[in-house]
């Protein structure tokens, strides 16, 4: 099967009504609010009692830590951080932050920071994107779930997205899924089948998938900042509960045809963003900063609209320094293609 003739994936807009709020729980000096709760489960947190106005002290850092390896995705509202202190607080989360690969300097960048990415609707001139550019396209990509960086092989541990200006209220969505959660409920038998594989990440296959036209063939320039890379399907989460690491971005698994990895791929990410794993957090208000965890959930935007109005948010990534940061080594990708030869598509 090749990949003009799989089905284009989109997902509407969606605006589902708030989640009802569960009791606030005290956490030192911070107020935690769990979004998603279940017996066995938390999923979502938003906190307050962060002084976003002065650097974090290491030891609220150390709690916030905790309490994200605990609900996979915390909200604070308001924070008032510019570009600046968004990084600051992110390399203390991190040795490293990812530099954008589209960064071609201050004055073609509207941020003018490398290490952000523009993941908002705002041109350079300040115009929103023209529908049927390639940003446009690339940016229905977004609306897919997935997770970020998969596809590199060094990956990501956390992103964190920030708004500036003051998003339109009912118009601005994030939409994230509890994969620890979807793992725990699968069948024993389907856990069997699962827990070995190899899968193949490549940024540009979610981008076909969402836009065959213009992404059926990416540019040469596109094509070498991101080349495939390989991970576990089932990893062990911070929390060392069993966690499904999957993505839009997900094509092959090893040893299978691309018609059988597709449909054992969107067979998992189906069941991993059935209503009861997932919730969306609103944009309120500039300031409102969404922190969330790469290794345990999968997230989407809502795709662009003829009618939607600016937002500007500003990501910055966070690379893994634990131990399964770095995937599947070649060897091991070699020693499971050895020994299932001419079984993938060309
Ligand atoms: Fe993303």
């Amino acid at each position: 099967m090749s990949l003009t003739h799989m089905h284009i994936r989109t997902y509407e807009n969606t605006t589902p009504p708030r989640s009802k709020a569960h009791k606030a729980i005290q956490y030192g000096s911070l107020t935690v609010t769990p979004v998603l709760q279940n017996e066995n489960s938390v999923f979502g947190a938003e906190v307050s009692g962060v002084d976003w106005a002065n650097p974090v002290p290491a030891e609220t850092v150390a709690q916030l830590v905790a309490l994200q390896d605990e609900y996979g995705v915390l909200i604070f509202r308001e924070t008032g951080l510019d570009n600046a202190r968004h990084i600051a607080f992110s390399q203390q989360l991190g040795k490293e932050l990812e530099v954008n690969p589209f960064y071609y300097g201050r004055e073609n960048d509207r941020l003018g920071e490398p290490l952000l990415f523009d993941v908002g609707n705002i041109e350079l001139d300040g115009t929103l994107v023209k529908m049927d550019s390639r940003r446009w396209h690339h940016s229905l990509g977004n609306a897919l779930w997935h997770t970020d960086s998969t596809y590199h092989q060094h990956r990501s541990k956390y992103s964190i997205l920030l708004s500036h200006g003051n998003p339109v209220k009912g118009g601005s969505w994030t939409h994230f899924a509890d994969t620890r959660r979807a793992y725990a409920d699968l069948p024993d038998s389907k856990k069997k089948d699962i827990d070995d594989l190899i899968v193949e990440h490549d940024l540009w296959h979610s981008r076909k998938l969402a836009s065959p036209i213009v992404y059926g063939n990416p540019l040469p320039h596109e094509l070498a900042a991101k080349p495939p890379a390989y991970h576990r399907l089932v990893q062990v989460a911070p929390d060392g509960r069993k966690t499904l690491y999957l993505a839009a971005h997900a094509k092959l698994i090893l040893g299978r045809s691309l018609e059988d990895s597709q449909k054992l791929i969107w067979e998992l990410i189906d069941h991993c963003t059935q209503p009861k794993y997932v919730f969306s957090m609103e944009w309120l208000s500039g300031g409102d900063m969404v922190w969330w965890d790469n290794r345990q959930s999968m997230h989407r935007a809502n795709p662009y609209t003829e009618t939607m109005t600016a937002r500007d948010v500003r990501r910055s990534t966070i690379i893994d320094d634990g131990p399964l940061a770095y995937g599947v080594s070649i060897e091991e990708r070699m020693a499971v293609e050895r020994k299932t030869p001419n079984t993938t598509d060309p």
